[in-house]
């Protein structure tokens, strides 16, 4: 960030204020309204920060118009066509891609942490059956804090890298457990031998009387969806994540609280939310009465999986997605899904309809990955889960981000009042 020695100019009752403005390496310049309020007697409006930058930051860009989206300057098609996951969360973590003994280090380091403490087996028999596994991830990520005491204080650099390394290793083995929980089977212990999407992937599917063996092309999938959901600058998640980091809570309260974020259907319950929609529409045929019904003005129904906030054009990570699913389709041969088959041609007629060509709605990242575990036998209640565990990396780079800045403040918005002004008590018996 640098001054341009520009600066915009608000009058407010023939009383000029000059705002300086700072630039950014890429995308819009900001204007710095830190000192405004003590100047004037105002605060600024923006309830959905559509125009506020909330804080400066150097782990990902997204220009929304051309449907660019870096991390550390890489755009996202290379990483997710030529990297691979951990070697992406090294970069938004430390800022560079690894040398190969920094990787095979980091990836070590990683390995070393997949385990959960034995003791947290039974704190996930508390919860009942049926309960969502995101519910599930909530608690026990927030129960991290009373499992890992060692890595609690966010002063302590150690003990922030520690907290780094234990999150991104776990969060695999806890989604796999709630989702094991759910259905009713015994939990399966990671294994240091395989990759991370494919210790993923078998901690999902093994059983004890059968050992899954995940495809490479499954695996590669796998790691795509992680890759392509690592990181997304200051969205609703990341945004709270910051919020509650801002007061000195511990990073594992910081993560389930982006977890509890996560989990609405405007953000990642979207790709759960997609897919129950596609089951709902069930047919071909019926597609043009829920297109009809996405385009009533009078019908609150959605799409899921259409439209973004920030891209308003294409949205990058979906055309990778795209081409994922296609491979994992061709490999399992769901064609006769009427599910899968629902969800290609609902792309298709919606991207020819003129309400979305003219709001500039296309299918999001979330609409193609919800395909890809539908077709690799998830359920779709694990779909956010999923996206929770990949979106970790993001948002505890984004942590170590804030923290490790000298400047961090509290996070604490003011407001537009629209309450009742000064009054006095009544005493019950006169209201
Ligand atoms: N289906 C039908 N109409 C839609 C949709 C949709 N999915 N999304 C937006 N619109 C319409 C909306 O009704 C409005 O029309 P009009 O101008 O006539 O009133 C117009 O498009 C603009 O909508 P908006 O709500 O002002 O747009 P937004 O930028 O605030 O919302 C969004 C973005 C993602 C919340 C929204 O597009 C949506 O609800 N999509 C479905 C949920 C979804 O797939 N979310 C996942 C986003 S990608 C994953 C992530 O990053 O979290």
């Amino acid at each position: 960030m640098s001054d341009t020695n520009k600066t915009a100019t608000l009058t407010i009752d023939g009383k000029s204020y000059d705002l300086p403005i700072l630039s950014p390496s890429a995308g819009p310049d900001v204007i710095d309204i830190r000192k405004l309020y003590g100047q004037a007697d105002v605060f600024t409006y923006d309830p959905g920060f559509t125009s506020t930058a909330s804080c400066d930051s150097s782990i990902t860009y997204i220009d929304g118009e051309e449907g660019v989206l870096l991390h550390r300057g890489y755009p996202i098609d290379q990483l997710a066509g030529k990297s691979h996951f951990l070697e992406v969360c090294y970069l938004l973590l430390y800022g560079e891609l690894p040398s190969s003994a920094q990787l095979e280090d980091f990836e070590k380091r990683v390995t070393m942490h997949t385990m959960v403490h034995e003791q947290m087996h039974r704190f996930f028999t508390g919860f009942r059956r049926d309960a969502h596994p995101m519910a599930v991830m909530v608690g026990v990520v927030g129960a991290m804090s009373a499992f890992y005491h060692d890595s609690t204080d966010i002063h302590d650099p150690w003990q922030r890298e520690v907290a780094s390394i234990r999150l991104i290793a776990k969060m695999p083995t806890i989604a796999a457990m709630a989702y094991k929980y759910n259905i009713g089977q015994p939990f399966v212990y990671p294994r240091n031998d395989l990759d991370y999407a494919s210790n993923f992937l078998r901690m999902c599917f093994s059983v004890p009387a059968e050992e899954y063996v995940p495809d490479p092309i499954l695996s590669r999938a796998m790691d795509r969806i992680f890759t392509l959901h690592a990181d997304h600058e200051q969205n609703a998640s990341t945004s709270t994540v910051r919020l509650a980091s801002s007061s000195g809570a511990n990073p594992f309260a910081c993560i389930a609280a982006g977890i509890a974020c996560l989990w609405g259907p405007a953000h990642g319950g979207a790709n759960q939310a997609a897919l129950e929609c596609l089951k709902e529409i069930g047919s071909v045929d019926r597609i043009p009465e829920f297109i009809a019904k996405a385009k009533d003005p009078d019908d609150n129904f959605r799409l899921m999986g259409f439209g973004h906030r920030v891209y308003k054009n294409f949205d990058p990570r979906a055309k990778v997605m795209k081409q994922s699913a296609d491979e994992v389709l061709d490999l399992l041969g769901v064609e006769n899904n009427p599910i899968l088959a629902v969800a290609k041609e609902l792309e298709k007629q919606a991207l020819e309809d003129e309400y979305f060509i003219k709001r500039k709605l296309f299918p999001n990242v979330d609409f193609y990955s919800g395909i890809i575990l539908e077709a690799m036998g998830f359920p779709t209640s694990m779909f956010t889960p999923i996206f929770a565990l990949s979106r970790t990396v993001g948002w505890i780079s984004q942590w170590k981000e804030m923290i490790e800045d000298p400047s961090m403040k509290i996070g604490r918005p003011r407001q537009l009042y629209t309450g009742a002004t000064l009054r006095d008590y009544v005493d019950v018996e006169k209201r």
